[in-house]
């Protein structure tokens, strides 16, 4: 079985999952800790070209079905060409969302079933779960504006507004809650607060997990 340890961030957009991954790895690095930094979705070849295919902006609507499948084939490839063999050669793997994303978009966001939204990712991911999910939470206004000063380009989820957001965060409060594996943390911190709050709750599970450096 898996020797590494497997750890994903969650959260709705805006809620800062890519910036904790970051630093996140950034920590472990420094402690001389193996860490891959993978992303959802993506995080292979293939997979970030479903990435592309699934966000792009242009592409209009697709029906919610071919949506979850999309995620799922991306989720798919993305656990046996990089997430089991890091796991196997003892890493820390970082991954910025993963199945909850689903339950919490294509689930309570869509509105797809859930036991669907579950089967069809248990199918993509056979057994590999997370040993711990890290759950962002923060107030979709509060994202809104983090979003709207980040700028850049506006991917085909961020465009479909905040009935879409809101819904996705109230999915992620009860699909954490209703999780053994999973911490849930206050996002309107500061980045570098949440970072060293986020550790210090990794510290307090985790007997290997590295001390603050002086
Ligand atoms: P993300 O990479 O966090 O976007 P960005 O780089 O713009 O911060 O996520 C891409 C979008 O895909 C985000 O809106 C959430 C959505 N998503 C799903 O709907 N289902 C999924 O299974 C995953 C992994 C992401």
């Amino acid at each position: 079985m898996f020797q590494g340890h497997f750890i994903v961030f969650e959260g709705i957009d805006g809620s800062g999952t890519t910036t904790q991954c970051l630093l996140l790895a950034a920590h472990l690095d420094a402690a001389g800790i193996p860490v891959t930094l993978t992303r959802e979705p993506g995080g292979t070849p293939a997979a970030e070209q479903i990435r592309n295919l699934v966000l792009d902006p242009t592409l209009g609507e697709i029906s919610h079905m071919a949506e979850l499948f999309l995620y799922a084939a991306s989720r798919s490839q993305h656990v046996e060409e990089l997430i089991i063999p890091s796991l196997e050669r003892g890493d820390v793997v970082i991954c910025d969302r993963y199945i909850a994303s689903s339950l919490a978009y294509q689930g309570f966001g869509r509105g797809l079933d859930l036991g669907v939204v579950s089967q069809v990712n248990q199918l993509a991911v056979g057994g590999c779960c997370p040993d711990l999910t890290l759950y962002l939470d923060l107030p979709t206004e509060v994202a809104r504006t983090r979003r709207d000063q980040r700028g850049g380009e506006v991917d085909r989820l961020e465009q479909l507004g905040e009935g879409l957001q809101e819904r996705v965060a109230r999915g992620y409060r009860e699909i954490a809650a209703g999780e053994e594996k999973a911490l849930v943390f206050d996002a309107r911190l500061t980045k570098e607060r949440l970072a060293l709050s986020i550790r210090d709750a990794l510290r307090e599970r985790w007997s290997w997990f590295p001390k603050e450096r002086e």
